[in-house]
């Protein structure tokens, strides 16, 4: 992976001199080595100094995209599904097959059992107490690393069905390992949240653990999101209060402040904080049932009406 949800937005109108410069950038350092991560970041920032020189070019770029930008995944992002090598089926079927997903729930379980414990146990609760009688179809937006997964799968009742969704092929098989490994019905595909492959009003829950705030077009994914939940069926999130958390450095390198940077979010559809996802979840019809702060981050549980 050589940029992010930004650097797409930035350099929309030429993005492979920007993705060349990245993959460079990842042949020389060894990001694991603090001291190269850091010294690849500065010449990171170097290149955006250099090629967006001023804070009104950077901001005519967000508007731009803000005008243009339509859902789509920019090239040397993330691997899409035509672009898979013997290697990456190699790498994800190892995961699931030959490991049974040992090495996906062990990982996950660190963040579980550690830094995530306190909001990944409303996180799961919720998502899996049923809302209605049969079988209880959960789908999560945003599989990633899987520890969001595997907080729902491993709390799941047995006869629970969980789909993952990630634009990502090696993220979605994540869920495969880790239904695998709790001997559980659940599965990973490969989808993009801005066009769900699924009929309406199809799941009783619908999910995202750290995944609307590092996705563009929240307004999009929300419709969809909304779309396939049943009528009563709960949206569970758990996000950052606020993108500049995440983010700021890069406003910073432009003299822009907070709530400049958190207005540009908003007008091009990306996650700026609870406050825009609730009003854009109100204008959907999404009833809010619960909101449990933490210090950084929330779990949100909306209801559809
Ligand atoms: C930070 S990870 C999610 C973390 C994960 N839920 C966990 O608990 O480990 C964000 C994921 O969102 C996926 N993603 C971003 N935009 C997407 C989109 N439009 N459709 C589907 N997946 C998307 C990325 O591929 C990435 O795997």
């Amino acid at each position: 992976m050589v940029g992010n949800e930004w650097d797409d937005i930035l350099y929309w109108e030429d993005y492979e001199p920007f993705s060349r410069f990245c993959r460079e950038l990842d042949c020389r350092y060894d990001i694991r080595d603090p001291i190269e991560y850091e010294k690849r970041r500065k010449e990171r920032d170097a290149f955006y100094r250099r090629t967006i020189p001023t804070t009104a070019e950077f901001v005519r770029r967000f508007h731009r995209y803000a005008l243009h930008g339509k859902p789509h995944w920019v090239d040397g992002h993330h691997k899409l599904i035509n672009e898979l090598a013997e290697e990456d089926l190699r790498r994800c079927y190892h995961y699931a097959s030959d490991q049974n997903g040992a090495e996906r729930v062990s990982a996950a379980e660190k963040a579980r059992c550690g830094w995530a414990s306190q909001h990944l146990t409303h996180y799961a609760d919720k998502v899996c107490t049923p809302t209605g009688s049969g079988t209880h179809k959960i789908m999560e937006m945003t599989v990633g690393a899987g520890v969001g997964t595997n907080a729902v799968v491993r709390s799941m009742a047995d006869d629970a069905v969980y789909i993952g969704v990630d634009i990502d092929f090696i993220c979605a098989k994540n869920a495969d390992a880790i239904g695998r490994y709790y001997g559980k019905r659940a599965l990973g595909i490969c989808a993009s949240l801005w066009h769900l492959p699924f009929e309406d009003n199809l799941f009783d829950a619908v999910c995202s653990h750290f995944g609307l705030d590092e996705c563009r077009e929240i307004d999009t994914i929300l419709d969809e999101a909304t779309r396939v939940l049943k009528p009563g069926g709960k949206l569970v999130l758990v996000s950052r209060h606020n993108a500049w958390l995440r983010r700021h450095r890069i406003f910073e390198t432009y003299g822009i402040g907070e709530s400049q940077a958190l207005d540009l979010m908003r007008q091009v559809r990306l996650y700026a904080d609870f406050e825009q996802l609730n009003t854009l979840a109100a204008e959907r019809g999404l009833v809010t049932a619960d909101y449990i702060p933490f210090e950084k981050w929330y779990v949100a549980e909306y209801r559809k009406a």
